[in-house]
């Protein structure tokens, strides 16, 4: 009886487990990119990216945002990359990358490559070396869907000056933070607010390739919106005519000199396969065969639990739903191929609805350079 109660602790735990790892939020948007490889749940490469993504969200003494490890041997080498938002602070950042990485595995649980977005921090992970490389695919947007109400010309060249000025600044910044904030007044007694951040093992130059070209794509974005955010694997911006972003730490560069990314000591898994535990398993299967019934019931049991505990949470609504999300879906599915995909993505976009400052967000996920970048996506 002793062994069904421990083992119905375990259930407990799991079922524990797997509701707080399905409760992370919601990415703004995520995608798992298959075309490069998949593995299987017992791959070396899973336990590595397993053992990989402990290490960055444990690590406590990083605190200027940026985390950027490998781990394992090649061909079952795993790298990440984790970037906070250069204006949140240490213990948002790691809570939001520990959120991240419980969370992408379970979107992407067998695809080698796979990259998650929060408004605080994105991570990705793959199985080549990224460090210094510059990726400006899958991209994504957001927009405001309020517009501008006059003067758009205007708005259009104060948004263009103030990105021009703060593009240099986040470029500029050292081997920590590539990170720049500012505001400008706009027409209609508005305030424009705008942020913009590289990863930044890259270099000033090709920091500001990447924010260059996510400027150009503003207009494809947001075009007459008071809005937007245009979100790179390497860069990402965004404006709105309101302040969305602490303004006491903007543009401030972290105090430590810089240091090339520490690679985190991780010892190698250990190996459950000790000769002492295999010579009690005749003894132990006895056992079991004896408590299927009961634990088969216990399952039963905790899984309906599990299942009414998530059913009966409340749906959260979507204040908004629009033709135009519905235009977003259309085209992921154009262009990702999968419907789950895009019914995911759909209910992500619906949460956007409830978005801070009653300002709805669409989404729209966008297929840019070539059809090459096509094929890096499924
Ligand atoms: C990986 O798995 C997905 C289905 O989960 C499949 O569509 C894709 O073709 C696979 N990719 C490779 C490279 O095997
Ligand atoms: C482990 O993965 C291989 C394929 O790589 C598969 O053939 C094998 O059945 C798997 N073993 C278990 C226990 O899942
Ligand atoms: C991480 O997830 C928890 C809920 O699981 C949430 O309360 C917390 O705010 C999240 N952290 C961030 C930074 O979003
Ligand atoms: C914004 O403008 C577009 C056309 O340019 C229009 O379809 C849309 O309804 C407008 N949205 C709002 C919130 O006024
Ligand atoms: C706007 O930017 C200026 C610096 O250019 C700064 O002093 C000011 O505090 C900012 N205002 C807000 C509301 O963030
Ligand atoms: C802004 O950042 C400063 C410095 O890190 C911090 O003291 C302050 O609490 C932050 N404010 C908000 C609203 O997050």
């Amino acid at each position: 009886m002793a062994m069904v109660y421990s083992r119905l602790v375990f259930l407990v735990s799991i079922c524990i487990l797997v509701s707080q790892a399905t409760d992370q939020p919601d990415f703004l948007y995520h995608f798992c990119l298959d075309d490069n490889g998949n593995y299987t749940s017992n791959s070396t490469y899973k336990a590595n990216l397993n053992q990989l993504l402990s290490s960055l969200s444990s690590n406590t003494e990083i605190d200027y945002g940026f985390y950027n490890f490998p781990y394992g041997k090649s061909p079952d080498q795993v790298y990440s990359l984790g970037l906070c938002r250069g204006d949140v602070n240490p213990d948002i950042c790691r809570s939001c990358l520990n959120n991240a990485t419980n969370l992408l595995p379970l979107l992407c649980p067998n695809q080698k490559e796979a990259i998650g977005w929060y408004d605080y921090c994105v991570l990705r992970y793959t199985f080549s070396d990224i460090f210094g490389i510059m990726e400006d695919s899958p991209t994504f947007y957001m927009w405001n869907t309020n517009n501008v109400s006059a003067n758009y010309d205007q708005f259009r060249q104060d948004l263009m000056t103030l990105l021009d000025s703060q593009i240099g600044q986040a470029a500029a910044g050292g081997s920590l933070r590539k990170f720049a904030a500012g505001n400008t007044t706009a027409p209609n007694l508005h305030t424009l607010y705008l942020l913009m951040q590289c990863t930044p093992d890259l270099s000033v130059q090709v920091c500001s390739d990447c924010l260059n070209g996510a400027m150009k794509l503003i207009p494809e974005c947001c075009d007459g919106k008071q809005g937007g955010r245009v979100v790179r694997p390497s860069c990402n911006l965004r404006f709105e005519v309101f302040s969305f972003y602490n303004a006491t730490v903007q543009s401030s560069s972290p105090s430590l000199s810089p240091l090339p990314p520490p690679v985190p000591s991780v010892s190698p898994p250990a190996s459950n396969n000790t000769p002492a535990a295999k010579g009690k398993e005749s003894n132990k299967s006895r056992t079991v065969i004896k408590v299927v019934p009961i634990i088969s019931f216990v399952v039963l049991i905790i899984i309906s639990f599990c299942i009414y505990s998530r059913v009966r949470k409340p749906r959260e609504k979507p204040q908004s739903e629009s033709v135009d999300e519905i235009r977003g879906v259309e085209s992921l599915q154009l262009g990702f191929g999968t419907i789950k995909v895009a019914t995911d993505d759909f209910s992500d976009a619906n949460k956007l609805g409830r978005g801070g400052f009653g300002v709805v967000y669409k989404i729209q996920s966008s297929v840019y350079n070539s059809i090459g970048q096509d094929a890096t996506i499924s």
